[in-house]
């Protein structure tokens, strides 16, 4: 694709934490404007198009359609922030914007999951390149400064003179999302598992594959994984659910898993099996968010944990200041000693994220990291969900993957009633 525009403009679907997330980022790229954020909440646009303008990273301004930002030819590419559930409505009205000629556009990027299941998620690769546009995953994980620069150091140091990394094990740990929906499996897609093993199995198989190599170095074998829900189905916490959800959310009889497990074993070219493991929970109670990572290979090893932070705080009892997510995200305390990441959107990988998109539309080629990924990534979810619901481990891809929606997702999942 040849592209004429030196800057790209910018526009966002969805005005919530991650589009904040992406504003905050978007200091740190450059040749991209946002101009424009839709939200059906037009009090969450008017906000969202408030800061990008506080942060001057654009003249931001609210818009009544995502096809009335399809049509402003100012408008070159959009970034799809807003909930699971509307995935593909979301993408039906860009691809029909752009086939009924209301405007045109670049690229479009997604964030995480690409679908709710595999049905979904190829879906949106469909509907993309019916509409001639290039795509973006949006996996922050595999842009984050401490997972590239120790990926190159890695393979070019140990790899190569010892051997390739066998095991990667990634993590993603916290206390519980922020809003209703997330935890509403039918609305999200699963429970933690959906929402969050999507980074760790994608965060590792980046760390496997050599530098410079496709996805398809890598081929996934076989799957097993675990789920439970340990800690929100506990009475008080049950309760707590209920009342943050205006009553809709009822954990005592449609639970979404919160603590879940997988092991991945993948072959590559040359036949020698690697593993991944991850594990993911909403019931880790520590500073906030937590992320690790370690890799592994034969006299050598990495690891990461976003909570070792450089920076450290301490407040005494005396210090009774108002509950926030300043110092981490998903934040506990306000007091003792506390973790503070100098900047979450440059360390989780976001600044690095936009700007390769940013980068690879205004050049006319596909992001490194994009629609397909997401859909390999959805497609091991799956599985994993499968082999849940099996207790057993499963040969990949299992036989009607393409069609498998999760008992969790149907509302119909409760370890508590087996
Ligand atoms: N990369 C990450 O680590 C990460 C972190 C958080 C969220 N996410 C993903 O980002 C997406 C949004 O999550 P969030 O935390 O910002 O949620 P949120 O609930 O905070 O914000 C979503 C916003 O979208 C709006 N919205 C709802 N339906 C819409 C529609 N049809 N069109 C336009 N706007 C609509 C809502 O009014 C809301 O303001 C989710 O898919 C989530 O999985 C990714």
């Amino acid at each position: 694709m040849s592209i004429k525009k030196k800057t790209l403009g910018v526009g966002f679907i969805g005005g919530g934490f991650i589009t904040r997330f992406h504003l905050r980022s978007w200091i740190g790229v450059r040749k991209a404007d946002v101009l424009g954020i839709f939200d059906v909440d037009e009090k969450k646009a008017q906000e969202a198009a408030a800061l990008a303008r506080k942060l001057k990273v654009g003249e931001a301004r609210p818009y009544k359609s995502i096809t009335e930002m399809v049509a402003d030819p100012e408008i070159d590419a959009l970034w799809i922030c807003s909930p699971n559930f509307t995935r593909n409505e979301v993408m039906e009205e860009i691809t029909e914007a752009i086939l009924r000629g209301k405007g045109e556009l670049i690229g479009v990027t997604c964030e995480k999951p690409l679908g709710r299941n595999v049905k979904e998620a190829r879906k949106m690769v469909e509907l993309v390149q019916k509409a001639g546009l290039l795509d973006g995953y949006l996996e922050n994980q595999v842009f984050s400064p401490a997972v590239v620069k120790g990926k190159e150091i890695i393979w070019a140091r140990g790899a190569k003179l010892c051997g390739r990394p066998y095991l990667a094990r990634a993590a993603e740990e916290h206390s519980g999302p922020h809003m209703p929906w997330f935890w509403e499996g039918q609305l999200q897609g699963g429970g933690v598992l959906n929402d969050m093993m999507c980074h760790s199995v994608e965060e590792a198989r980046f760390m496997l594959t050599p530098p410079g190599s496709s996805r398809e170095e890598l081929t996934p074998i076989k799957i097993s994984a675990y789920a439970s829900c340990l800690k929100w189905q506990q009475p008080a916490y049950v309760e707590h659910l209920k009342k943050i959800s205006g009553g809709k959310l009822d954990y005592a009889n449609r639970p979404a898993e919160d603590f879940a497990r997988s092991i991945i074993e993948y072959q590559d070219k040359q036949g020698h099996i690697l593993v991944v493991e991850t594990s993911t929970s909403w019931c880790y109670v520590g500073a906030g968010l937590r992320l690790t990572m370690e890799l592994l290979g034969p006299e050598y090893s990495l690891q990461i944990n976003t909570l070792d932070s450089g920076l450290k705080v301490f407040f005494s009892r005396q210090v009774k200041g108002k509950a926030g997510e300043d110092l981490v995200e998903k934040q506990n305390a306000e007091v003792g000693l506390m973790p503070v990441i100098g900047s979450e959107e440059h360390e989780y990988g976001y600044t690095a994220e936009n700007r390769h998109m940013v980068e690879s539309f205004l050049e006319g080629k596909r992001p490194a990291e994009n629609f397909n990924d997401g859909l390999n990534v959805t497609e091991l979810l799956m599985a994993a969900y499968m082999s849940i619901e099996k207790e057993k481990s499963l040969p990949f891809p299992p036989p009607g993957l393409d069609n498998f929606i999760p008992a969790v997702a149907k509302g119909e999942w409760n370890p508590r009633k087996k």
